[in-house]
């Protein structure tokens, strides 16, 4: 069911703005930023190309970027113990300072993309000759270009055990507690930072869903009653059609968690299309993944602490969703192929110039 905003944006869905580079239309992060919010969305270095469209897209639309996987600790380490080459995140940094765009940092620690050698690490002494190290010259290589962290991303997996957290590494070596140790040498290390714990999966009724949302809320208040510096929850919102949404479920977990004084920041936005949905005609596809980001996107703009939109690639041809899933023409993002608006673009347009300001206290 959709909400009354949603369905009125989408009878006044912006015209499409045409071509890329269509000259006037403000950008998704110029329409964020009139209420306080960013939009960005997630790249690699190689794609930083002068004069190729898809790169012209990602300046006129972004206000911030974010390296897609080369500031993980596999990508600057490829083994344990080597000297971290930060030559590819550089870059993205570089180009980001160059363009006033704000860079979000992701992520320190991840049980996915370690360096070999990282999944057999399993002691405090671990923690202490290898973790604490790359938490550190991380952080604190990219200083100040990095205004919020990914400190910690995916920690939570019920089926594993009755915490709710997920058996990684970083569990064996320091236990549940490795999340607050993460935080806390983060904070040490970029102390200017907003610090964001990120996690998907939060959004949608289903059972498997409710628990995590469960297991999450309980981590948070762990952190915070321990004084732990965690100021963002991170929804990646990989979002999938197949799934059933209910709005007053879902926004209850938002306002519990901002009722605890977190902020709320999209981290990965995309939206997976059920297995089947290739036998529709592609304006039909596409309006379907507008509306399940509106969904999402409804809510959370009526919340003052929403503080911005990351999409994980901004075009459907650059998307993850393509490699090796069930639909190689995926339609889950802002632009397509061709990098022309998708009606989901206009849903975003609509959706970030509407609803309550950052941190506007005035209701
Ligand atoms: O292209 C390089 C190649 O030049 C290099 O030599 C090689 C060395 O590892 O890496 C190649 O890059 C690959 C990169 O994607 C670009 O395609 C990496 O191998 C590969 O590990 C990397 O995968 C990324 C993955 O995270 C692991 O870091 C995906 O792009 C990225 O979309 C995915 O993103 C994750 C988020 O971080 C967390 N949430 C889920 C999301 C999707 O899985």
């Amino acid at each position: 069911m959709l909400s009354r905003r949603t369905l009125l944006a989408a009878s006044v869905a912006l015209p499409f703005a045409g071509p890329a580079g269509a000259a006037a239309a403000p950008g998704l992060g110029t329409l964020a930023a009139r209420r306080g919010r960013y939009f960005g969305t997630s790249l690699a270095s190689t794609e930083i190309v002068a004069d190729d469209p898809s790169f012209a897209l990602m300046e006129a639309q972004c206000s911030v970027w974010v390296p897609a996987w080369e500031m993980k600790w596999g990508a600057l380490c490829g083994r344990l113990g080597d000297a971290p080459d930060y030559r590819g995140a550089d870059k993205v940094v570089a180009a980001a300072i160059e363009r006033g765009k704000r860079l979000r940092g992701h992520t320190l620690v991840w049980h996915e993309h370690l360096p070999e050698g990282a999944e057999a690490l399993q002691t405090a002494a671990d923690w202490d000759r290898h973790v604490v190290p790359h938490v550190a010259a991380t952080a604190g290589h990219f200083g100040e270009a990095v205004f919020e962290w990914d400190v910690v991303n995916e920690a939570i997996e019920p089926s594993q055990g009755d915490d709710g957290m997920r058996r990684t590494p970083f569990y064996a070596m320091r236990g549940p507690d490795y999340v607050a140790d993460a935080f806390r040498l983060a904070a040490e290390a970029a102390p200017h930072a907003r610090l964001c714990l990120n996690d998907d999966h939060l959004y949608y009724a289903e059972g498997w869903q409710e628990a995590r949302r469960v297991a999450m809320l309980r981590l948070i208040d762990r952190l915070l009653g321990a004084g732990v510096p965690l100021h963002v929850l991170g929804l990646q919102c990989h979002l999938d059609t197949r799934w059933r949404f209910e709005e007053r479920r879902f926004a209850r977990f938002v306002d519990e968690v901002t009722g605890m004084g977190l902020d709320l920041t999209v981290t990965e936005l995309d939206v997976t299309e059920a297995p089947g949905a290739g036998a529709a005609g592609l304006a039909a596809r596409r309006r379907r993944a507008a509306d399940e980001v509106g969904k999402v996107l409804d809510v959370l703009t009526d919340r003052p602490a929403f503080s911005g939109v990351v999409t994980w690639g901004l075009s459907d041809d650059r998307s993850w969703l393509r490699k090796g899933r069930k639909l190689v023409d995926n339609q889950g993002l802002p632009y397509d192929d061709a990098g022309r608006p998708t009606p989901m673009r206009d849903r975003l347009a609509t959706l970030l110039s509407s609803g309550r300001s950052h941190h506007d206290r005035t209701r």
